[in-house]
């Protein structure tokens, strides 16, 4: 399962990247406006860091307005993926840039059929979102669940991205599942490295070590 980090800021995936871990990244329209500056020279920096697909979203609502920004944005770097929200519009945008070769991520999925549905039209990752679901009181993995089945029934190459990932069950249930990708913000991926065993145990280690040292000298 790939790992991407949801977040735009440029310091959170550096100290990512440098670990080895990092597939990609994604960022929405609320996580660029938490950073200072042009969000296109943003974009172009975390491309050149990961080196692998950087999802950069549309903020426009029309078919036409979301062919010209996903144009633009594709244009950023090779890297670059469109993010569309799932709606009519962003359906109807997803096929247009799919079919100019442009990968497509769509967003905002909360049901099957609506991850069908843009699987029909070419894109190259949905992204439903887990942790929202969960917040509403249902279970978000489900729908991973029912997703993978589908795609895997039809042989759609689009990938599932599990997103709005609240914590390390979501990351575990996403890899047994068999989901292709897994978004995470920072704070997540930090907890995943996290266990109170491994550090009591290295600090024993190294403790019996020292003391052995004392004792030799
Ligand atoms: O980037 C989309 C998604 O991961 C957002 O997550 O935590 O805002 O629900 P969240």
């Amino acid at each position: 399962m790939k790992l991407f980090v949801d977040t735009g800021n440029v310091k959170e995936i550096e100290a990512l990247a440098s670990l080895g871990i990092l597939d990609g990244v994604t960022t929405n329209p609320s996580l660029m406006a938490r950073e200072s500056g042009d969000y296109r020279q943003i974009l172009k920096q975390i491309c050149q860091i990961v080196k692998g697909p950087v999802s950069g979203e549309v903020v426009a609502t029309d078919t036409a307005g979301m062919i010209r920004e996903g144009r633009e944005i594709a244009a950023i770097d090779e890297h670059m993926v469109v993010k569309v929200p799932f709606t009519k519009q962003g359906v109807e945008a997803c096929r247009t840039l799919a079919s100019e070769g442009t990968r497509v991520n769509v967003t905002l999925i909360f049901s099957a059929t609506q991850a069908w549905l843009a699987a029909k039209v070419g894109a190259s990752y949905v992204s439903p979102f887990v942790g929202r679901l969960d917040d509403i009181g249902t279970t978000g993995m489900t729908l991973i669940r029912e997703i993978v089945d589908i795609f895997d029934n039809f042989e759609y190459a689009t990938e599932v991205l599990v997103a709005s990932v609240r914590h390390p069950i979501h990351v575990v249930e996403a890899a047994r599942m068999g989901a292709d990708v897994v978004t995470c913000p920072p704070a997540v991926i930090e907890q995943c490295f996290k266990h109170p065993l491994t550090d009591i145990g290295l600090e024993k280690f190294l403790k019996d070590w020292e003391k052995a040292q004392g004792v030799k000298a």
